[in-house]
């Protein structure tokens, strides 16, 4: 019996794998099974569905009980610290009364049937792994592309837990609506930056500039006055320490 209304099942990034795909057999085959709870995935950092994002869906969806735990099957303490860090301020910025209970699950591995779980795939055999896959080199990878903007989106936990995936969101429109492609703006995902305070922070290369604060509202001025004019927006720019 679960004890609560929605379950989200988390990992750390989607990056190499989405766990919202990897993990939606699972999750329908739970949902199945607890048909009055509410299952899904969600990640700290990354272009999925942050957990901050799936708690406000639980919100509106009227959830009084939410139960989110790691779906990695090795714990991971410090990302654990991570996920109670932008959980606990996920609901310090819920007005008051208005939170869902929300409770943060063990390790997958310190379950009783995590070794029944290792047993069940390896005796099902594998896969064979061969000197025949592809080589890590290609031709097409031997060449640094030729933007002329590399722009750092910064996912990291915090940032993402506010407003990094509504900056994302609004940059992929705006370049779109601009007609830029990968070869003129280079656009890549990192993680913590380090001005975690200044959050959403994006980076704009070779230029230097890094903007703070920079909210979904503000990324089409940035794309019109700066990607394409070639004027960054001073006031928009983020406080830097000064070199020894
Ligand atoms: S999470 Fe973005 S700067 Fe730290």
């Amino acid at each position: 019996m679960i004890e609560a209304d929605w379950v989200i099942v988390t990992a750390p990034t989607d990056r190499g794998a989405d766990p919202a795909v990897v993990l939606e057999p699972a999750l329908a085959v739970l949902a199945a099974r607890h048909q009055a709870v509410t299952f899904r995935s969600a990640v700290l950092g990354g272009g999925s569905s942050t957990v901050t994002e799936v708690l406000d869906d639980a919100v509106r969806a009227g959830a009084a009980s939410v139960m989110v735990l790691s779906g990695q099957t090795l714990a991971d303490r410090r990302m654990d610290a991570w996920f109670r860090r932008v959980i606990g301020h996920w609901l310090r910025q819920q007005p008051a009364g208005t939170a869902p209970e929300v409770r943060i699950g063990g390790s997958l591995a310190d379950a009783e049937r995590y070794a029944d779980l290792v047993e069940d795939v390896a005796v099902h055999g594998g896969a064979a792994a061969r000197d025949t896959t592809a080589p890590l080199a290609c031709r097409a990878w031997e060449q640094i592309p030729a933007f002329s903007r590399h722009v750092l989106v910064c996912r990291g936990p915090r940032c993402s837990a506010n407003g990094a995936p509504e900056t994302q969101a609004a940059l992929t429109d705006a370049l779109e609506a601009q007609a830029l492609g990968d070869d003129d703006v280079l656009v890549t995902l990192t993680g913590c930056l380090f001005p975690c305070s200044q959050a959403p922070v994006v980076a704009v290369y070779p230029d230097g500039v890094w903007y703070a604060g920079l909210t979904a509202d503000r990324v089409a001025t940035v794309v019109e006055q700066h990607l394409v004019g070639g004027e960054p927006i001073r006031g928009w720019i983020g406080e830097r320490a000064s070199r020894p």
